[in-house]
């Protein structure tokens, strides 16, 4: 099969061919049809200090992806080794998409339900194969089943989409009026669920016009915020306090520091964006302001996946607005190509087509 590998530790990848894998105790094997690049594998393939630190070549990347099961392994229940039959067992055919963090189900957290805050996870794509490749094999409970309502397309923004409605969900948001800061695919992803959830202004925020076009798709009011003055738009939309839900989805330090100038009292700001290095913030602004700054990773173990699905399921518009994240398109043998592209910044979501 090909996969899209890091051969040996330093920058670059490979196309290979490689045998196919065969699933292990209650693994199944899936045959990949999408895969989404994200910033984690522009990291590893760069080979940065992350990388340097997380992987362990020779290893295949990928971890956003849709598929369809095709080999169950031992151990897996299925129809015929349950007696539940209630339908919620997987079966050779099924598409999925799959949650790419592996918890160790021993710890505090995990015992306690809280598999998002184990603090053994691993990562498919870092720490074990990945999804840019014809087949790959993850654990079964790491598995979602996807309506048909789903397509390929969407069901390869799973990932970043439970990202989006982890970072989203954090507070209530009907009536509210929210900033997201970043346009990228998740900070778009954030605008649409917000909107979609009932919230009365939400603004978007991205130095970059491109960015920007796409997020204008969601319907949510857009500033560039190398030319434009936020504070501008927002008595423009009639607000005269601040915003009262703030999404942090740039990684930027100024993008938190504007946050922090234009939420209300009391305002509760999700932190999604992965800096770069540490950056200061005006802690007098956090504390006699009492703003909640909670950071978000991943995506709670299944709730995030069943918001997303049930969102999706219920919303042509929000299935729309997700699926017009994805601008580009590229062959396994183009990903050199592909990796351009989301290196450029002048893309939303780029696709490996794998099928
Ligand atoms: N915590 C997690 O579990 C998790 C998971 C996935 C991604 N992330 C992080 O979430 C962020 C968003 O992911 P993405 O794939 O959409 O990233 P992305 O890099 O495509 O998008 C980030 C956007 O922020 C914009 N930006 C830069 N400076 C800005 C500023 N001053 N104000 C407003 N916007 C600014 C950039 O132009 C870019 O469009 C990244 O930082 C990523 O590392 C975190
Ligand atoms: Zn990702
Ligand atoms: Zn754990």
């Amino acid at each position: 099969m090909r996969a899209l590998r890091k051969p040996a530790p330093g920058p670059g990848l490979e196309l290979q061919d490689i045998p196919r894998p065969g699933p292990g105790f209650r693994e199944v094997l899936i045959r990949v049809m999408r895969t989404g690049l994200c910033g984690t594998d522009l990291h590893l393939a760069g080979w940065d200090d992350f990388a340097a630190a997380q992987l362990r070549p020779p290893m295949t990347l990928g971890h956003e992806f849709y598929g369809e099961i095709v080999e169950l392994g031992a151990g897996v229940a299925t129809e015929e080794t349950t007696d539940e039959g209630d339908g919620d067992v997987l079966h050779l055919g099924q598409r999925v998409s799959v949650e790419g963090h592996i918890t160790c189900g021993r710890c505090r957290n995990c015992r306690a339900g809280r598999r998002h805050l184990c603090i053994r996870t691993s990562s498919i794509g870092v720490n074990r194969d990945g999804a840019f490749a014809d087949y790959v094999v993850v654990p079964a409970r790491n598995v979602w089943p996807q309506d048909p309502l789903i397509d390929p397309d969407l069901g390869a923004l799973f990932d970043p989409l439970g990202n989006a409605v982890h970072t989203a969900l954090q507070s209530p948001l009907s009536g509210e009026d929210v900033l997201v800061t970043g346009a990228g695919p998740i900070g778009i992803m954030c605008a649409a669920i917000a909107r979609h959830c009932g919230a009365r202004n939400v603004v978007i925020t991205d130095p970059s016009d491109y960015r920007l076009a796409l997020a204008a798709t969601t319907g949510a009011v857009t500033v560039n915020t190398a030319d434009q003055d936020l504070r501008g738009v927002m008595a423009g939309l009639g607000m005269t306090e601040g915003f009262d839900v703030g999404m942090e989805v740039s990684g930027a330090a100024p993008a938190m520091r504007q946050m922090i100038e234009v939420c209300n009292h009391g305002a509760q700001i999700a932190m999604l964006g992965l800096p770069k290095a540490g950056y200061e913030i005006d802690w007098n602004q956090v504390i006699t302001r009492m703003l909640t700054i909670k950071g978000v990773y991943g995506r709670e173990m299944f709730d995030t996946w069943y918001k997303a699905s049930f969102m999706l399921g219920s919303s042509q518009e929000l299935r729309e607005a997700v699926r017009g994240v994805i601008t580009h398109r590229f062959t396994p043998e183009q990903w050199a190509d592909a990796f351009e592209a989301a290196r450029s910044g002048q893309c939303g979501k780029v696709i490996i087509t794998w099928d």
